[in-house]
Order: C-alpha cells, then sequence, then structure tokens
C-alpha cells in the first residue's frame, strides 16, 4: 500500500530518535555498558512494535508524546531479548540487524549486564511523570509491560523454547504466544491504557494483535528456513539446525505459507469495527507477510 513503508520508516526514525535522547550516554567507568545498551537498542531494527504503537494512538487520536515514550520502553524490551536470544548459551549467534552481536562487539558480561540495563530503562521511561501525569495510568502501563516481558510472557516462551517443545502445533503456538507474541500484543495494549478504550475495542484489537503476532512468527521461522541472510541480517537455518520444533519444521513451507494466508484474512476481519480508521493496520498485515528483513 502507498504510504505505509513510509510511515513505517517515519516511525522508526522516531523512536530511534527519542531512545537516543532517553538511553544514558556513555560515560563514566560504566561507560562499556552504556556503550553497549545504545549499540544493541539504536541498531537498525524494523521498529514494527513502534509503528504498531503509534498507528494504534493515532485510531484513538491521542497525543503522540506518551506513545512514543511507551514505544521507547517496548523497544528496549525488545532490544534486551534479542541481546539475550543471541547469547552463547540461548541461540548462540553472531549476527544481528546486520552488525555483529552484542556479545561478540563486547563481550558475554557485557551482554548480559546491557540486557538487564535495557529492561531497567524500560521501567524508568514508563515510570517517568512526563509518560503520563496520571501515576495510576502509568503504573497500568508498567504492569502491563511487565506482564508481557515476564514468565507468563516473553522470558516463559523463552525457556519453552530453550526446553524445546514436543512435536504438536499446539505447544508451538502456545510457545509463539509467549515469546514473541505477547511483546507484540503490549505494542497495542500500552496506546489501549492510554486512550482508555472501551472493552469492545480492546476485545477488538487484543484479537488482531494475537493473530498478528502469530503470523509474524510464521514468518519468521519461514524466514528462518528459506531467507536470504544478508537482506534479514542474521544467520539461517538456525531452527532446523538445532533441531528446534517451529511451524516450519512441523508443518513445512509450504504447509505454513497456506496456514499464513488463511491467517492474514481472519486477522484483518478483526479491524472490521475501526473501519478506515485501521487502514494502516490492515496494510501492516500484508506488509508483514511479505517482509524479507
Ligand atoms: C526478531 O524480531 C525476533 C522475533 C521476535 C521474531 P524483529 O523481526 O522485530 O527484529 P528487529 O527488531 O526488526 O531487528
Ligand atoms: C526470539 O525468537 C524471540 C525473542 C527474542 C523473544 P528467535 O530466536 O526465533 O528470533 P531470531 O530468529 O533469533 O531473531
Ligand atoms: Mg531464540
Ligand atoms: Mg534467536
Ligand atoms: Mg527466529
Amino acid at each position: 500500500m502507498e504510504g505505509l513503508a513510509g510511515r513505517v520508516a517515519a516511525a522508526a526514525d522516531l523512536v530511534t530518535v527519542a531512545l537516543d535522547e532517553l538511553l544514558p550516554r556513555a560515560d563514566g567507568p560504566e561507560a562499556r555498558l552504556t556503550e553497549a545498551m545504545r549499540y544493541a537498542a539504536l541498531g537498525p531494527g524494523k521498529r514494527l512494535r513502534t509503528f504498531f504503537a503509534l498507528e494504534t494512538g493515532k485510531m484513538f487520536d491521542i497525543e503522540e508524546r506518551p506513545v512514543l515514550r511507551a514505544a521507547c520502553a517496548l523497544e528496549c524490551i525488545h532490544a534486551y531479548s534479542l541481546i539475550h536470544d543471541d547469547l552463547p548459551c540461548m541461540d548462540d549467534d553472531d549476527e544481528r540487524r546486520g552488525r555483529p552481536t552484542v556479545h561478540l562487539a563486547y563481550d558475554e558480561a557485557t551482554a548480559v549486564l546491557a540486557g538487564d540495563a535495557l529492561q531497567s530503562a524500560a521501567f524508568e521511561i514508563l515510570a517517568h511523570p512526563d509518560t503520563h501525569a496520571d501515576g495510576s495510568v502509568r503504573c497500568e502501563l508498567v504492569a502491563k509491560l511487565a506482564h508481557a516481558a515476564g514468565a507468563r510472557g516473553m522470558a516463559g516462551g523463552q525457556m519453552i523454547d530453550i526446553m524445546g517443545v514436543r512435536d504438536d502445533l499446539g505447544g508451538v503456538a502456545r510457545m509463539q504466544r509467549l515469546k514473541t507474541g505477547a511483546l507484540i500484543s503490549c505494542a497495542f495494549e500500552l496506546p489501549l491504557v492510554l486512550a482508555r478504550a472501551q472493552e469492545a475495542e480492546r476485545h477488538a484489537l487484543l484479537a488482531f494483535a494475537h493473530d498478528l503476532g502469530l503470523a509474524y512468527q510464521i514468518v519468521d521461522d519461514m524466514l528462518d528456513a528459506e531467507g536470504d541472510p544478508a537482506a534479514l541480517g542474521k544467520a539461517v537455518g538456525k531452527d532446523a539446525g538445532k533441531g528446534k520444533a517451529n511451524f516450519v519444521t512441523l508443518l513445512g513451507v509450504e504447509a505454513a505459507r497456506e496456514r499464513l494466508e488463511l491467517l492474514a484474512e481472519q486477522t484483518k476481519t478483526h479491524l472490521e469495527p475501526f473501519g478506515n480508521q485501521a487502514e494502516f493496520l490492515r496494510a501492516s498485515v500484508d506488509f508483514v507477510l511479505e517482509r524479507r528483513n
């Protein structure tokens, strides 16, 4: 869709500039840590979670600044999750976003600490009065992000991934919902809190987020099976190589693609209550399906 790529790029620019302001500068004896945090968080990510958050904010016509701060917090958690995901004790990857992973650019101890400190930075950003004047709203944002990042969210999903799921689609779907879906849903949850959205709107948008997150991970698994590492900026063949069960190792590429097409249509139906207001979110479904990086 015309304009969508530009909107995604604009969201990426906005969040990168905002994060550059918010993250601690490399200074003092701990400079190595702050440098590694900035290396990871300011690197060339797609910033799709930010795009989803900003689009949701626009749909509810709320002020952009609080949504952008929420997106910064989410990108900090996402960057932390990627640093730790790449560690030798987890996926042991050398390349991320077209550059050496943090533990190679620095060292393992620095990578662990950079992930830890990015997690703290996320909550510091949300808890700051600049995010919202009302402390109870800030508290709600903190609680939502904490849940999405924790044992019943991203970290729990990563645990299931590391332990290995049994070869069944239900298990893979649950793992996905936690490891990737929770943070993607949070990109909608946080602006929904800020917008004081009605329950029916919340319900519809979170159903959209659920299906979109699932589609996102199926595409990630397909790209791992048959993507171009140069375009992806990360290695491919990692999941099959490690004997990991995912949508593609279980279904095969063709069946995964068919499932994805059905899912794409279902995903868009959740946006019907929002009419034209959701045109960019609707178009982002195809964008996610067609992504090559
Ligand atoms: C990669 O996330 C890991 C998954 C959750 C599938 P992204 O595909 O959003 O990575 P970046 O932020 O664009 O690098
Ligand atoms: C990572 O999933 C998800 C999180 C970081 C929470 P993957 O391990 O499949 O992500 P990539 O393929 O390394 O980006
Ligand atoms: Mg992983
Ligand atoms: Mg990985
Ligand atoms: Mg992957």
